[in-house]
């Protein structure tokens, strides 16, 4: 048993998404010798992990969670050779790393898939007869349904887009074959794994037809959160303790109670799961306040996330849906200090430290997300939030490629104040706000008790300490009071006096609290 605190219980996990961070190649998508490359920026950023979007072989249909390989990286991405380096230059600048592992589906270009369209294993996928109609109402996630004809005449479950064929869980074959999948990467020496859709992989015994309602991505229904998944993650965990140097999984569970995802961090089960209900919930005290106590007494290793590449990015949320809000920007700051004030591990998502917002207005020729095509364009998808980072420069690129090269999507003219170059000379950018509230958060490590304690909140400002450090987030239109204490560590915008503004936050330190 390890007498310390496992480093994941505390980390700040940066999500990388890998097309869009950093091209090294030069042809307009990011890579791993890119990611490789910029590892000192997040070094300096003052980050503990990152996590890796799947770089595996993939058509991609949906951007690599379409995995026709789970042992092999894309070319577009690098090689196993290019991985290596990754990882023994992250662990050289002391960054954990963190891999993707999508059990839900595979891309229909596996070898898995081939087979089965061939007649051969087709019991590793989720074939039924079903005549002119599909075998259930089941609607993908992606929009349409969730189905679709072999050239045979059979059907085939995706609850994605159609190249995600989902696996028949029911065949302990796919068992063997993840557990094997999870030792490669051991092997090459990643400290974790984030679970794609960790809710899913089985599904109710018939299939049966469901109310549209329940079918929605969310724990628990015939389609989700089926109890036998967690046979699976039992026999995962087995396998990360049996390695050295706490080897971890995160699970992607979306659920609405946090009871429901405490499920899947039971003892034996994954050591964390991604708490969204923060990154679904508006600009609120009260609901804050609610999602906080709920996870707090659910979980004992809470995690905490506002954006990701799935979601509009928190600017934009914060800010009615504008892009150039001043307030998105001014809540997101202040949101980042309540996050990271608060006991368990925080995940952030690339590009959230330069205050990027969504970018709305892609040309529909530009868009990839599947949602756009297979909504015939009503849902405008999840490009908005995977534009290529902003390194330096006037123009595009931007640094993300080198000069000269398209990035897969366009980056807005405006970014061009927004850049990591020119926000890291600025002490009062969002960049420098971000390195600096990640250092006070490594100097207060391991001092600070498990447990917060509300001071006396009103229903718009939210006051917690945490022994001697108390966090102030005011989510109301006044300013406020700010509770005594003997200094300020660090505010989300400039803290004067005794006043703190309307969507700010900031951090007070009285020693002997
Ligand atoms: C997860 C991923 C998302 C992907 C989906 C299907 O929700 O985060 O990007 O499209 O799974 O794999």
């Amino acid at each position: 048993m390890h007498m310390e605190t496992p480093w994941w219980r505390d980390a700040v996990v940066y999500e990388i998404y890998v097309r869009s961070f950093a091209d090294a190649s030069g042809d307009g998508v990011g890579d791993l010798p890119g990611i490789r490359q910029r590892l000192p920026y997040l070094a300096e950023l003052g980050v503990d992990a990152i996590w890796l979007t799947p770089f595996y072989r993939s058509p991609m249909a949906d951007g690599g969670y379409d995995v026709a390989d789970y042992r092999d990286v894309d070319p577009l991405f690098g090689t196993l050779a290019d991985f290596d380096e990754l990882v023994s230059e992250a662990h050289r600048l002391g960054l954990r790393v963190i891999v993707d592992i999508v059990p839900n589906h595979s891309s229909s270009a596996h070898e898995w898939f081939q087979a089965a369209l061939r007649g051969e294993g087709r019991d590793r996928y989720v074939f039924r007869d079903g005549g002119d109609l599909p075998p259930n109402n089941w609607q993908s996630t992606f929009s349409g349904p969730a189905w679709s004809k072999a050239p045979d005449g059979q059907w085939y479950l995706h609850l994605f887009a159609p190249e995600q064929p989902d696996f028949n869980w029911r065949n302990l074959e796919v068992h063997s074959e993840f557990l094997d999948v999870l030792r490669f990467w051991l092997d090459r020496g990643v400290d974790g794994f984030r679970i794609d859709v960790a809710m899913g992989l089985y599904k109710a015994e018939g299939l049966p037809d469901t109310p549209p309602e329940d079918q929605a991505f969310k724990a628990e229904s015939p389609i989700w959160g089926r109890p036998e998944v967690h046979e699976v993650y039992r026999d995962w965990r087995k396998v990360l303790d049996s390695y050295e140097g706490e080897r971890m999984a995160i699970g992607e569970v979306w659920t609405d109670s946090a009871e429901d995802l405490a499920l899947y961090v039971r003892p034996d089960e994954l050591h964390q799961s991604f708490n969204f209900a923060w990154l679904e919930a508006p600009w609120s005290g009260p609901a804050f306040k609610k999602i906080i106590d709920d996870t707090l007494a659910a979980v004992t290793a809470p995690t905490w996330v506002l954006s990701n590449h799935d979601v509009v990015r928190h600017v934009t949320r914060y800010g009615n849906g504008l892009t150039n809000s001043t307030t998105g920007l001014s809540r997101a700051r202040a949101a980042l200090l309540a996050m990271l004030a608060l006991p368990g591990s925080a995940y952030l998502y690339q590009g959230e430290e330069l205050g990027l917002p969504e970018v709305k207005d892609l040309p529909p020729e530009a868009r990839q997300d599947p949602i756009f095509a297979r909504s015939k364009g009503e849902l405008p998808g999840r490009d908005g939030c995977r534009v290529p980072i902003p390194w330096s420069g006037v123009a595009e690129p931007y640094g993300f490629s080198p000069d000269g090269t398209r990035p897969w999507l366009p980056q807005p003219v405006e970014w061009v104040v927004l850049s990591a170059e020119r926000q890291s000379n600025d002490p009062g950018s969002t960049l420098s706000f971000y390195q600096e509230a990640l250092r006070a958060r490594r100097e207060l490590r391991g001092t600070l008790p498990d447990e917060i304690t509300w001071v006396d909140s009103s229903e718009d400002a939210l006051i917690f300490s945490r022994g001697p450090l108390t966090c102030v987030i005011n989510c109301g239109s006044e300013s406020v009071r700010l509770p005594s204490h003997e200094r300020v560590l660090i505010g989300s915008a400039p803290v004067d006096g005794h006043l703190l503004l309307p969507d700010t936050a900031a951090w007070l330190y009285t020693p002997d609290a």
